[in-house]
């Protein structure tokens, strides 16, 4: 009997070794509704943002797993350990800030407003005033909307494609959202068009929880990297082409 539970233990520390060489896993966390920083194709989780991961989490020297979960949820997710960073279009905010850690800027963006095509009421966001206002809930767009445009009724939805959907049925006037998302959603929906109004800028990060100086440093160099070496030019013209859709890349071919 002695003898069985021994072996048995040796076999269980023989499992345990190989568990602990393991190779590790790095997660990252977005809301894959914001086309072309991610959304979903087939099953997968595809985007910029993805993209991104993939070369942070080689670098790293880790492997990356894909978390999607809703946006506002995001932060919460980090700080409780359940994602390592978060890679979701999300802006650099001093608000943010006060909760997470975030790395050097990678995109520039700023806010456009969606309206139905046949609209003439909407050319500036100061005609939304006394407008019902779509937005996702836990984004910049929300914040500016609801602080800074008064007057609007807003209404917050999990994501942005779920906006649209209320824009086209009626149930909403107006989408505040980011740019190349808006661009995204109109190309789809031809009865949808785009008010351009310079009104707010985003700058998007990578967020980390705060005290992993380690991993923060190590997505700052690869952003540098990339910026230096032609792969971020290449991960633009892949997803923001000028013209034509959007091509799906994979970290091994950029290297
Ligand atoms: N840039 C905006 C923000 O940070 C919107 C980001 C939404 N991203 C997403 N994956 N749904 O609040």
């Amino acid at each position: 009997m002695k003898k069985i539970i021994f072996v048995l233990l040796a076999v269980s520390s023989l499992f345990c070794f190989s568990c602990g060489k393991k190779e590790k896993v790095v997660k990252m966390g977005t809301n894959a509704a914001f086309p072309p920083f991610e959304w979903i194709e087939g099953k997968d989780v595809v985007g910029f943002d993805i993209t991104l991961s993939e070369l942070i989490a080689k670098d790293y020297g880790q492997k990356l797993k894909v978390v999607d979960m809703s946006f506002d949820g995001l932060i919460a997710a980090l700080q409780a350990g359940s994602v390592d960073f978060i890679a979701s279009g999300m802006t650099a905010t001093d608000e943010r800030r006060k909760s997470v850690d975030f790395s050097e800027p990678y995109y520039s963006s700023k806010q456009t407003i969606i309206v139905r095509a046949d609209d003439k009421t909407v050319s500036a966001v100061s005609d939304l005033k006394k407008k019902t206002v779509g937005v996702q809930a836990g984004t910049t767009g929300e914040i500016y909307v609801t602080e800074d445009v008064e007057g609007a009724d807003v209404k917050s939805f999990k994501t942005v494609i779920d906006a649209a959907l209320a824009l086209k049925n009626g149930a909403i006037d107006a989408i505040v959202v980011d740019e190349l998302p808006a661009k995204e959603i109109v190309k789809r929906n031809p009865e949808l068009k785009i008010v351009d109004d310079d009104f707010f800028t985003d700058e998007y990060a990578i967020a980390v929880k705060k005290g992993n100086p380690e991993l923060l440093a190590s997505i700052n160099k690869t952003i540098a990297t990339i910026k230096a070496n032609g792969v971020y030019q290449k991960m633009l013209e892949s997803y923001m082409p000028l013209e034509g859709e959007a091509k799906i890349l994979k970290a091994e071919d950029l290297r």
